[in-house]
């Protein structure tokens, strides 16, 4: 990180004491830390204490200008390559969530361009307040990082979840996040297959059968995957998105579809993403015309669809072939086994009964599951991230394939 320019907002909380040694930690590691703290920050801890460890003046007035020359917040916002608010209280991240803008810290949030990083830390039960969780999930689906914090005494007197992340531990995300953003990424010329949202299954020609996805996952990880240099082709059931520039599109309706169409690309294809919502069964006869209505009962026979994900890791040579299991008990469990009966190489799962995790929000936490049965969970992140997350992943898998 050396030569890096990391902004510090520091709020009010008793975490306080640890955004000094972050301070302290960061500029030993190489980089410039320059920091703002709000009015109750100040509370705790001297400006004078951040000053002497990040060798920067300490802002805290929105119109304190103390170089004539530039708007502050406009300047450090435009400086910065990573905003990390540690702690982040439980006011700021509500300030956040709602674009209120009313000091140095929040106005120059709303400056920045540059990733925003949040490490709350308050008592047990703010954090578990429906606000404070509300205002979390919507920052997040905003495309804002959290580093959740850990479990543990609280200066409450509680012990819970509620701690600032330790600074040791900020400072080597804050590594791992440069060194990736410096890094040629290994996507750049690879084909990546990506299959997204519902597939619908006819019974008449006015009517079918089909599911809740909203196709949000796939054209994320579709649109990161561009991003990374790779050609994207993105196999998708109807869903109302705007699919992301530069990605191939084929769009099909049935899982029959589907297959066929994932077939036709696959020996193309080095990296093949299964995020489509396919429907398990089908109506076992489509009418051609509409069905009428009757007296009593209907009763309609399902048949099954082709599991396209299991036919793909049959034929499996040299892709690397990645699903996903949404599910509502024993996730990781199931995932293995899915990962296993499907010659998978990694598995993205996700209990779809955890709030903001799954179908048709903007969130997603997911745990990915490697082929050598390493676990990873993630926290709430919005579907962008975790397809970053995804792709990172993938990544790590190519690097070890290729030694
Ligand atoms: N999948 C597929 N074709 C199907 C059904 C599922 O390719 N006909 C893929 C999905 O795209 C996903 C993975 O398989 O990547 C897991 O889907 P899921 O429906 O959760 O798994 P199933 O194997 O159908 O298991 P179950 O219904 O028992 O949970």
């Amino acid at each position: 990180m050396k030569g890096k320019n990391i902004l510090l907002c520091v709020t009010g909380g008793i975490a306080v004491f640890k955004a000094v040694h972050l301070t302290s930690k960061l500029t030993q590691a190489g980089a410039n830390v320059k920091v703002i703290m709000s009015q109750s920050a100040q509370k705790f801890v001297t400006p004078l204490t951040f000053q002497a460890l990040s060798r920067h003046d300490v802002f805290i007035d929105t119109f304190d200008e103390k170089n004539p020359a530039v708007i502050a917040h406009i300047d450090l916002a435009d400086w910065a390559d990573l905003v990390i608010v540690a702690p982040a209280t439980a006011n700021v991240i509500g300030k956040m969530a709602n674009g209120i803008a009313d000091d140095m810290i929040t106005t120059s949030l709303l400056a920045t361009t540059a990733p925003v990083w949040i490490a709350p830390a308050m008592n047990v039960h703010m954090y578990d307040h429906p606000a404070v969780k509300r205002n979390i999930e919507r920052l997040a689906s905003d495309g804002y990082q959290f580093i959740e914090p850990s479990e543990g005494f609280l200066a409450c007197g509680y012990v819970g979840k509620g701690r600032l992340e330790e600074p040791e531990k900020i400072v080597t995300l804050v590594e791992t996040f440069f060194n990736r953003q410096e890094r040629k990424t290994r996507l750049s010329g690879l084909h990546v297959l990506i299959t997204a949202g519902p597939t619908r299954e006819k019974v008449d020609p006015i009517r079918f059968f089909t599911n809740r996805s909203s196709g949000k996952m796939g054209y994320a990880i579709a649109e990161e995957a561009k991003k990374m240099g790779a050609y994207v082709t993105l196999i998708t059931g109807p869903t109302s998105l705007i699919p992301p520039k530069g990605v191939q599109v084929i769009s099909i309706e049935s899982a029959e579809e589907m297959y066929e169409a994932a077939l036709n690309y696959y020996d193309k294809a080095n990296i093949v993403i299964k995020s489509a919502a396919v429907a398990d069964y089908r109506p076992k006869i489509v009418h051609n015309e509409k069905m009428k209505k009757q007296e009593g009962p209907l009763t309609i026979e399902f048949e099954r669809t082709t599991d396209i994900l299991h036919e793909l890791g049959k034929r499996k040579n040299h892709q690397i072939l990645v699903g996903f299991a949404a599910e509502t008990n024993n996730v990781t469990e199931y995932a293995k086994s899915k990962l296993e009966r499907k010659n998978l190489d990694m598995i993205v799962a996700n209990d779809v009964t955890e709030k903001g995790a799954g179908f048709q929000g903007d969130t997603n936490k997911v745990t990915i599951i490697s082929r050598e049965g390493k676990e990873k969970v993630y926290p709430l992140m919005s579907k962008n991230e975790t397809a970053r997350a995804i792709l990172n992943e993938i990544e790590l898998l190519l690097q070890g394939d290729e030694q």
